[in-house]
């Protein structure tokens, strides 16, 4: 049975992109997969009055269903409003839809938008498989993002490389002819928690940490000198905030060199045209290193929430900070 979107109380992104643009912030795009995450997304979003999407990816989809992933995003409404958000700004996507068919369920399964990854593709394959999924989740008032260039680590398995970013040149014609809502690019963020390799950085003298090479600011420039005021999307932007990475190392895990995008940069992006900012591993090195950490001074512990709820706990610290400190976007819905 189809299900509509607006009967679940969700928003699409046309309205909250065009509020951040003209704004000079980012709405968070939070990927989940469980309950404590949702719980903690919907908990800070609501806390700070931040518009929120929350994502949904494929490896989602396979690991809790995409079912009940659907009826949770639904529950997740009402969860705000029990939690005082009279009017929840609330966006459920499908993150890096791989085919037509998954786009169209998602539409007819109620989310309110969806991104078509066609980056892989040849430039016009791209262009006619985005066209074919605009169309389709337009009839449904669902909004479609689009990518182009390409992602090092999950979308290519060589390091983040010039010739990989989106070519300023081509965005007005794929935007024009794909009738796509808003677009990825790629400007040197990545997937994961080792988002540069060793070589490709340098060390602080002082703390021995990896310094990444900065984001290409001057191909995201061009790309909005060419779409004035066209919302841009930056996937793979967790900072892999240190202090985590060292809390799960020091509680047996096994994280060497894990590096993120700094924040001042992320800063940066959320006053440009960038209106939407993809964070997911930085969820799982918070739940990991409260897991971790509350494992390893409570041995005898074996109830799931007394570690989950710490888990949580610091979740919802590390969307907050996300939210008001990085992307700016409280107090806006
Ligand atoms: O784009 C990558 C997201 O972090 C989702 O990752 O497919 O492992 O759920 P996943
Ligand atoms: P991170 O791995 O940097 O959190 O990126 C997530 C993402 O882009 C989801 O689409
Ligand atoms: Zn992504």
């Amino acid at each position: 049975m189809n299900v509509s979107y607006k009967d679940l109380g969700l928003v699409n992104t046309k309205e909250m992109f065009a509020k951040a643009v003209k704004g000079g912030y980012a709405i968070p795009a939070f990927n989940f997969n469980n309950m404590e995450q949702l719980q903690a997304i919907i908990k800070a979003a609501a806390e700070q009055k931040s518009p929120v999407i929350l994502q949904v990816s494929k490896g989602a989809r396979n690991y809790a269903n995409q079912t009940l992933l659907r009826y949770m995003a639904q529950g997740a409404v009402e969860y705000a409003k029990e939690l005082g958000w009279e009017k929840p700004q609330i966006c459920l996507h499908l993150d890096h839809g791989d085919s037509f068919e998954t786009c169209k369920s998602c539409v007819d399964y109620g989310f309110s938008s969806v991104m078509i990854d066609g980056s892989a593709l040849p430039y016009e394959d791209n262009i006619a498989l985005t066209k074919k999924v605009v169309e389709y989740a337009h009839a449904h008032d669902v909004t479609v993002e689009a990518e182009l260039g390409v992602l090092a680590g999950v979308e290519d398995e060589v390091a983040a490389e010039e010739s990989h970013y989106t070519k300023p040149e081509e965005v007005i014609d794929f935007a024009t002819r794909t009738g796509c809502d808003s677009l990825a690019i790629s400007i040197g963020t990545s997937h994961g928690a080792y988002k540069f390799k060793p070589e490709q950085c340098t060390r602080d003298p002082k703390t021995g940490r990896l310094v990444p090479p900065p984001l290409a600011f001057d191909v995201l420039h061009e790309v909005e000198k060419k779409l004035p005021g066209f919302p841009i999307v930056l996937h793979g932007s967790s900072s892999v905030p240190q202090e985590y990475v060292d809390i799960i190392n020091a509680n047996g895990g096994k994280l060497p060199d894990a590096v993120g995008i700094p924040e001042e940069q992320l800063r940066e992006a959320a006053k440009s045209a960038v209106c939407k900012i993809n964070i997911d591993s930085d969820s799982r090195l918070a739940f990991t290193a409260a897991v971790r950490k509350t494992l390893t001074e409570k041995p005898a512990e074996f109830d799931p929430r007394k570690y989950c709820g710490p888990a949580r706990d610091l979740m919802v610290e590390l969307y907050t900070h996300k939210i008001v400190n990085v992307l700016g976007s409280n107090n806006k819905a």
